[in-house]
């Protein structure tokens, strides 16, 4: 629906241009500085193992543009927030999201916000807009406030648990009541389940509905969103409650008439998508964090108590600096997405080279949020840098990156800010927390970083 009619206004050579390239991307980078590892596998081990170190070491030997290859793709890194700003901010229309994200969205992920490009993308952003608005975003806080406050108050206290599932099973929970309004008594735990398995499924290296696959796993539970989410359809039409869901089928666009059921139902699945992974990878770095700083929990704790409320609403936010800086600095140090991908449409210069068209290029934000010249001791948690006076992120516009820029830039972010505070507040106002000594906390850096032992915490009833 929306799609068609966005078509007649754009400039359909440039669109046609960026839909049909190929989905394997260019392989001729010889020309560039960098290596591309062991014959086959490239990189492939030191981006799994510990990615971070791996683009270290290859900025120190090769420089901020570099060639590289991993996960049977070659690709190009461009270092630095101008690099980013270039490609992010894209003036000149060289860089496309979707065929960058398919390669590990697409068949599960298909037709999300992120897989879309230019005109087609600007209009559906501008519908899908409409569910963030603030009066929604206030809405859907009271929900949080519940959801998450009685959530925390039922995990074990006085002996260890793994947080990360806890964290992630909890966001989910939440997410497909909050999302697609589902009935959390009968409808949440065959939904969770087929959502989990879509999710395994990204990381499918054979990609094809194979009895006992991941892949296979992932295409049914797919098919099994699609079903509930279009036998909801026309209840959601005629009764709109306050979720995702609602909103979208009832979000009017002017020049458009709104989504098509189809568009209603992709958009739905992708918005889980970005939204769930990335909070929980958020939420794990931060208790890491309070573990190993404790006197960070008591500084928030404080900030927390002059507020003398039972749940954060968006208002109080401006009262609570210590808790922003913290929230910042934790993205600095961790940002989830660690990369922002694209696929160059067509060949262009960057810092004197030539980028051929169709090349998978990368913008390494971790590596980025970790510059010297940018950053004061960047290896070093410290959330003052953000405070009055000191402000370090003023240097340049694009040197913190955590939810991406430009046209693309993260459609969630005050909902995802708002949930991590929420989740802060009903945590430390009711729990010590501490970390587990016998584990050495261990780090996942790829698809996201998340932690690599479950992460054991001890909560201690304040
Ligand atoms: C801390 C949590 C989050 C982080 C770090 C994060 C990060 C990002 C990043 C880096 C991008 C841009 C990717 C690119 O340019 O290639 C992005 C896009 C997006 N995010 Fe988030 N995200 C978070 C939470 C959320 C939440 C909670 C939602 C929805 C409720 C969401 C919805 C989206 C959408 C729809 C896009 C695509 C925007 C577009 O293509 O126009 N994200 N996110």
């Amino acid at each position: 629906m929306l799609t068609a009619s966005a078509r007649t206004d754009q400039s359909d050579s440039l669109q046609e241009t960026f839909l049909r390239l190929p989905a394997k991307p260019n392989r001729q980078l010889d020309h560039l500085p960098g290596d591309y590892g062991l014959p086959v596998f490239g990189h492939t081990w030191g981006l799994l193992t510990n990615g971070p170190r791996l683009t270290a070491a290859m900025v120190a030997r090769y420089g901020p543009v570099f060639r590289s290859s991993a996960l049977f793709q070659r690709s190009v890194a461009l270092v630095g927030p101008d690099a980013a700003q270039f490609v992010l901010l894209d003036p000149d229309r060289n860089f496309a999201a979707r065929p960058a994200w398919d390669t590990i969205l697409g068949g599960l992920f298909d037709n999300g916000l992120l897989l879309r490009d230019l005109d087609d993308h600007r209009a559906h952003r501008r519908v899908l807009q409409q569910a963030f608005k603030k009066p929604v975003l206030d809405s859907y806080c009271q929900t949080l406030n519940r959801f998450l406050g009685e959530g925390i108050t039922a995990w074990p206290s006085g002996r260890h648990f793994d947080f990360y599932p806890a964290v992630k099973q909890l966001l989910l929970d939440n997410a497909i009541e909050s999302f697609f309004g589902a009935d959390p008594a009968r409808d949440v735990a065959p939904l969770n389940r087929a959502f989990i398995d879509m999710l395994d499924a990204t990381l499918a290296l054979v990609r094809r509905p194979l009895p006992g696959t991941r892949w296979r796993r992932g295409v049914h539970g797919r098919r099994a969103l699609e079903c509930y989410l279009a036998s909801q359809l026309d209840a959601r039409k005629a009764n709109p409650g306050n979720d995702f869901f609602s909103t979208l089928c009832t979000a009017a666009n002017d020049e458009s008439g709104g989504l098509s059921d189809s568009e209603i139902i992709d958009h739905l699945m992708f918005l889980l998508f970005a939204a769930h992974d990335t909070t929980s990878s958020t939420l794990s770095s931060m208790i890491r964090i309070l573990c190993q700083y404790p006197q960070w929990q008591e500084r928030l704790r404080e900030e927390f108590s002059t507020l003398d409320a039972a749940a954060l609403q968006t208002e109080h936010f401006g009262a609570l600096p210590q808790t922003d800086w913290f929230f910042r600095e934790t993205l600095r140090m961790h940002p989830p997405v660690p990369a922002i991908i694209r696929r160059t449409a067509r060949a262009c210069e960057w810092s004197g080279y030539t980028l051929p068209a169709n090349t998978a290029v990368f913008l390494p934000i971790r590596f980025n949020h970790r510059m010297e010249q940018f950053w004061s001791s960047p290896g070093q948690f410290d959330p003052e840098r953000w405070s009055p006076g000191r402000e370090e992120y003023k240097g340049h516009s694009f040197q913190w990156l955590p939810f991406g820029g430009g046209a693309h830039k993260c459609l969630g972010l005050h909902f995802a800010e708002m949930q991590t505070k929420i989740f802060l507040y009903h945590l430390l106002r009711n729990y010590r927390i501490a970390g587990d000594q016998k584990h050495r906390p261990r780090i996942r850096y790829v698809p996201l970083e998340i932690p690599g032992n479950g992460l054991p915490v001890l909560l201690s009833p304040r």
